[in-house]
């Protein structure tokens, strides 16, 4: 028929970019944010690009109709390769996280693939994770190819040839910074490599989850300990080859309830129905340019506007359950009528504001085991010319003092541990109990800023206060009337 396209696979690509209008008030004058409109496609995401690819890739390899398709999948290179999987005649097989929602399972079976759900909470080598459960299913099913996104350089490869260029194309250019969420890195290796042979001086800006490793590996160089977070998509607990942390100019951190806050007003604010890690982009987007913004600005001279492209994987509709649920996200403490127990700044804050200590890495260990007996503590951050570089514990003294060269004039920089997370003022202290489960103490930053320390001990002390704590119930004014306790007793005024 005129007009008609050969199938669907045809309106992958050609996303449109969008200017943001609202979301974005509060930004320097001058400074723009676009968005580039990925959960247009018809799989419903940026993986159509990489299902593309991948299996171009894999049929360039032998692989013949008939075959299967393995993938450990978050949900959307699952729907992308079923999709195409649909059209050129394979079967499917898709191994995913059981955090993951409810839509995307179903909106994978709707397509006839089989779905085999795995424990979350478990390290990535672990036998039960999904790569690995994934990993062992290809090997065990014949005929069939395991898509690997987290290693198979087709992955970036598809944004290299063709999502890099389809931005040159339409933009011609015309901007300065790129911006996109985290997760196997395909997105910002392959388009950022594009964009920046095109244009070095683009900022390729990386958005990480609070939890995942990427953002401290970037600032820090140590590979501290990964905790759980709600957002789909993106941040990871291990180092995929798929990513190019490179490439990355700079690296900004968002956590659950910005990007969540922000996805519901990316949709009712700007008419845009985008997934959690779109308003996780957009939110560190938009923090990036409050900083970034003048600068950029500045080196313009007065040329025009500064423009920052945003990347939106996918849409809000796999999200209804969750995101757009305000049950779900009033329990998980996202909106502000819900101030659940605390933060981690209530924490700081109950400790008298006491300034936080810090050492930096050509400190001597006889001065840091004095000032560690001083305070009284077992742990300080160092930090050299403002930045984390890593924690010194009592532990770490210790065993120096045992077994390595019996120095206490030497440096402590061979000593330096990653046993920790990093958190920020705004974690909520539901997750520090995770976080300090695994982690000998989670470091507070703001930005490159340390700004303080928790452990174990200072969790429980502040839940030990919170819980004593009587509530403070406003009496009614009557005199009549009998006035409601907290406790639910009733008594009467005089
Ligand atoms: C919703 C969503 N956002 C962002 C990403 C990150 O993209 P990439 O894997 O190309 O880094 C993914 C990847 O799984 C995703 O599913």
């Amino acid at each position: 028929m005129h007009g008609a396209l050969e199938d669907i696979t045809k309106t992958v690509g050609n996303t449109p970019i969008v200017r943001l209008n609202k979301v974005t008030k509060g930004l320097p004058p001058g400074v723009e944010i676009y968005v580039k409109c990925e959960y247009l496609n018809p799989g419903g995401s940026h993986k159509d690009r990489l299902a593309w690819n991948l299996l171009r890739r894999a049929e360039e390899a032998g692989l013949q109709p008939g075959g299967t398709i393995v993938e450990a999948t978050s949900g959307n290179t699952g729907a992308s390769l079923a999709l195409l999987a649909a059209i050129r005649g394979y079967k499917c097989v898709f191994v995913m996280p059981d955090k993951m929602s409810q839509e995307k399972v179903t909106n994978l079976r709707a397509f006839g693939a089989k779905v085999v759900m795995c424990p979350t909470a478990v390290d990535a080598d672990d036998p039960r994770s999904y790569y690995k459960v994934s990993r062992r299913i290809a090997d065990e099913t014949p005929n069939s190819f395991y898509a690997n996104q987290y290693h198979n350089p087709a992955n970036p490869e598809a944004h290299y040839l063709w999502t890099g260029p389809e931005i040159w194309k339409q933009t011609k250019g015309d901007f300065d910074a790129f911006v996109a969420g985290l997760g196997t890195g395909g997105t910002v290796s392959g388009t950022g490599k594009f964009l920046k042979e095109k244009k070095p001086e683009i900022q390729i800006v990386g958005v990480d989850p609070v939890g995942s490793l990427y953002y401290d590996f970037v600032k820090t160089g140590r590979i501290t300990k990964p905790f759980s977070y709600k957002v789909e998509g993106i941040g990871e607990d291990f180092f995929p080859t798929t990513m190019n942390l490179k490439i990355l100019d700079d690296i900004v951190r968002v956590d659950d309830k910005e990007c969540f806050l922000m996805t519901r007003a990316m949709t009712r604010e700007e008419g845009l129905f985008v997934g959690g890690s779109g308003g996780a982009a957009v939110a560190g987007a938009i923090k990036w340019a409050k900083t970034a913004g003048p600068r950029l600005l500045a080196a313009k001279k007065g040329q025009g506007s500064v423009k920052i492209l945003v990347f939106l994987c996918d849409g809000g509709q796999k999200y209804v359950s969750k995101i757009f649920n305000d049950d779900w996200m009033r329990e998980n403490g996202f909106l502000d009528d819900e101030p659940g127990i605390g933060t981690v700044a209530d924490i700081l804050h109950l400790r008298n504001k006491r300034k936080i200590v810090t050492t930096t890495s050509t400190a001597k260990v006889k001065d840091v085991i004095a000032t560690l007996k001083q305070l009284g503590i077992s742990q300080l951050p160092v930090v050299d010319k403002g930045k984390l570089k890593g924690i010194i514990s009592e532990v770490d003294l210790l065993r120096h003092m045992v077994s390595g060269p019996k120095t206490a004039g030497s440096s402590i920089a061979a000593l330096l541990e990653s046993d920790y997370a990093t958190v920020t003022p705004d974690t909520k202290i539901e997750l520090l109990q995770g976080v300090l489960a695994d982690a000998r103490a989670a470091i507070v930053t703001e930005g490159d800023a340390v700004v303080g320390i928790v452990t174990k001990i200072d969790l429980i002390d502040y839940l030990a206060k919170k819980s004593a704590e009587v509530p403070v119930v406003k009496p009614k004014v009557s005199k009549k009337k009998p006035v409601k306790k907290a406790n639910g007793a009733r008594e009467r005024r005089a």
